[in-house]
């Protein structure tokens, strides 16, 4: 009988307990819900650095007064499967001595593709990345099969490095 009524008690116990932590539990989220506790009472103040300078890359022009004409060197490798820098020697490509600056597909003696030829103006330093970025994004239907250069630095290193050839 004793052993019974310890089991009872037991039970009695540990209903009571539930209750009790039901009952604290209500009161905790009544408690939240009344002084809009939902957002966090502290803030971590984390350095914010970081996030700062990736929403403030660095422009285009900044890029290429920052850029190495010797890094540029030793990325064109990617352009030499293609392309020349000897004034007038064509491969694949179109030589690239002078080009900043040079007509768009202004040689007489290199078969450009008609996206080229419809292009006007000259090779811009700005015109040049667009170009090495995405060939196909820049001119649709471009002779130019080259998957594009990703690091916007390392373009303004082979576009520092372009204009470098012409003087
Ligand atoms: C797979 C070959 C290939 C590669 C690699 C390549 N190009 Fe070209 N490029 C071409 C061809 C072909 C043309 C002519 C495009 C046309 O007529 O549509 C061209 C045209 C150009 C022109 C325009 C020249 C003009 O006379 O108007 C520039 C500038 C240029 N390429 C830069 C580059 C640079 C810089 C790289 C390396 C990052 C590169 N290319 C990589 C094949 C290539």
């Amino acid at each position: 009988m004793s052993a019974l009524i310890g089991v009872l008690k037991s039970v009695a116990a540990l209903c009571l307990a539930l209750a009790i932590f039901y009952v604290m539990n209500l009161a905790a989220g009544a408690l939240y819900t009344q002084r809009g506790l939902e957002q966090p009472a502290y803030v971590i103040l984390a350095d914010d650095a970081p996030a700062e300078a990736a929403a403030e890359a660095p422009s285009f022009e900044e890029l290429l007064a920052n850029a190495s004409a010797a890094s540029g060197e030793r990325l064109f490798r990617e352009c030499q499967a293609c392309h020349r820098v000897e004034e007038g020697v064509h491969g694949v490509g179109p030589s690239l001595y002078g080009v900043v600056g040079r007509d768009v597909a202004s040689f007489d003696d290199f078969r450009y593709s008609a996206a080229f030829s419809a292009i006007e103006g000259v090779w811009t330093p700005e015109r040049i990345d667009a170009l090495i970025t995405n060939p196909q994004g820049f001119a649709r239907g471009t002779a130019m099969t080259y998957a594009g250069m990703r690091r916007a630095s390392d373009r303004a290193d082979v576009i520092a490095y372009l204009q470098s050839l012409g003087m």
